[in-house]
């Protein structure tokens, strides 16, 4: 199927205004010839104009409120039209992309909710007659820097509790997908968002993320990405003690236990490591198997690959997976599965597929511990296969990886489930779910090189993230 949309202009949004002209070009990953979207490119001065605080902290809670929760009805209303804006920037197939814009508009109609809730404590005093109760106070301009693979819902989730706790935010999306994110802006503006309260700037990290994390009135900035771009951030925001949340990479493990139904757990593992183009860091990576269950489950898996994730444009209704969202991502993805044949792996399936930027879902067996594959993330559709001869080897060869994100096991031996979600070390357990996908109210994080491990993303953490606590004692005598 083909579009004739024309490509859409993005600028940087700035005090209310969209401004400057794009130089930018991104192009359809489905069809490397479509120039979808044209994005102006920033600098230092960019950032410099869009660092400001205009009235918006001292609105009440309930006025923020209604803000956010208009904003989330206009996306709903838009759902469909932003949903093909995101599948020809991104790639994934319209189903994946509708289900991100609800979560967006979900995530805006969460915080908005939020704001009606009470936002601080009362706490008894050692002194008589006196009162303490605690206020949580916005931390000013905040900075959010988002990566291409959800465009519009980690967006959403770092800018409306940024602004239901009273900041005011200036955000960089990723290069290559500025058009979903100017989407949610809209949406915000036409709901009432005062002019500069929410700011786009787009450009690249050397320039534009970097003078926004070391811009002295940007007060915290949140980060999704790389683990070298977020210690780069970590270390620039740290000098000048300004709060950092990054979120990071994974090498996501699923151990599967020999009680469990290999067709069941193939189909978790299929979900985690082929859905999303395997381009989430949440995505299953390394599938940890014991014995008996082993060949059952490649096999599974394997079936599965071939008939449920047929590569295609995301727009066209029999696409099961969308491409990999560049040339660079996808020749990175064909490099590690060379890189794991002369490891001694073996590729049983995944392929480069005849045209474009398609990849067939790759399943790897053989792979051991110390092989780049059980250590590195590819974030394409590579499943690596590992063996193990129990639980303890398991949650052993599970926890060897500088990673911890997510974790998921497939049993239905509830001691084992327990024992697992205890010693796993990882901020996100799942017992017969898939790594990936991710409730909107809870808290989201990792350890290790995963994350900043402080504050967490998503539901009350987010809030506590974009806020500083003042305690008052007031004298009642
Ligand atoms: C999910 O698994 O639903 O960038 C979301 C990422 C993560 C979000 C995962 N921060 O892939």
């Amino acid at each position: 199927m083909t579009t004739t949309l024309a490509p859409q202009e993005v600028g940087h949004l700035i005090g209310g205004e969209w401004v400057g002209s794009g130089t930018a070009e991104r192009y359809n990953p489905a069809h490397p010839g479509e120039l979808v979207s044209v994005t102006a490119v920033g600098d230092a001065s960019t950032v410099e104009a869009a660092v400001a605080q205009p009235e918006w902290s001292n609105r009440t809670g309930p006025a923020r409120a209604a803000v956010l929760t208009r904003a989330a009805e206009l996306l709903t209303v838009r759902a469909d039209r932003v949903a093909v804006d995101l599948v020809r920037e991104e790639g994934k197939t319209l189903t994946e992309a509708t289900g991100e814009v609800q979560r967006a508009a979900e995530v805006l109609r969460f915080f908005g909710a939020a704001c009606w809730r009470a936002d601080g404590e009362t706490l008894p005093s050692a002194t008589p007659f006196t009162a303490v109760y605690t206020r949580r106070e916005p931390l000013g301009v905040v900075g959010v820097i988002t990566p291409w693979n959800f465009p519009i819902a980690i967006p959403s989730w770092k800018i409306a509790p940024a602004l239901a706790a009273g900041n005011t935010v200036v955000a960089k999306p990723a290069q290559l997908t500025t058009l979903s994110t100017r989407r949610l802006a809209e949406c915000l503006a036409e709901a009432g968002l005062p002019a500069g309260v929410l700011n786009l700037v787009h450009g690249s990290g050397a320039l534009v993320g970097e003078a926004l994390v070391a811009h002295p009135d940007v007060a915290a900035v949140s980060f999704t990405g790389s683990g070298p771009v977020g210690r780069r951030i970590h270390g620039l925001a740290s000098e000048r003690m300004a709060r950092v949340q990054l979120e990071m990479g994974g090498k996501n493990p699923l151990v599967v236990l020999d009680d469990a139904d290999p067709v069941r757990a193939a189909t978790i593992a299929a979900a985690g490591g082929f859905g999303l183009t395997g381009q989430a860091c949440t995505a299953t990576s390394r599938l940890i198997v014991t014995p008996r269950i082993l060949d059952a489950v490649v096999e599974e898996l394997a079936n599965i690959a071939v008939r449920r994730y047929l590569p295609g444009d995301g727009l066209d209704p029999e696409a099961q997976m969308g491409p990999v969202v560049s040339d660079g991502q996808l020749t990175s993805n064909l490099r590690y599965l060379e890189l794991a044949k002369a490891e001694g792996g073996d590729v049983v399936t995944g392929a480069h597929a005849a045209q474009g930027l398609y990849q067939t879902p790759a399943i790897v067996t053989g792979v051991t511990s110390g092989h780049t594959l059980a250590r590195e993330e590819v974030f394409g559709p590579v499943v690596a296969v590992m063996a193990v001869n129990d639980l303890d080897e398991a949650i052993a060869v599970a926890n060897d990886v500088p990673f911890g994100l997510s974790a998921g096991v497939v049993t239905n031996d509830l001691r084992a489930a327990h024992q697992f979600a205890a010693q796993i070390a990882a901020g996100v357990v799942k017992v017969n779910r898939p790594t990936s996908g991710l409730d909107l109210n809870v808290p989201f994080g990792g350890i290790k090189e995963s994350s900043t491990n402080t504050y967490r993303e998503q539901g009350q953490g987010a809030l506590d993230f974009y806020t500083w606590t003042k305690s008052v004692y007031v004298g009642i005598d």
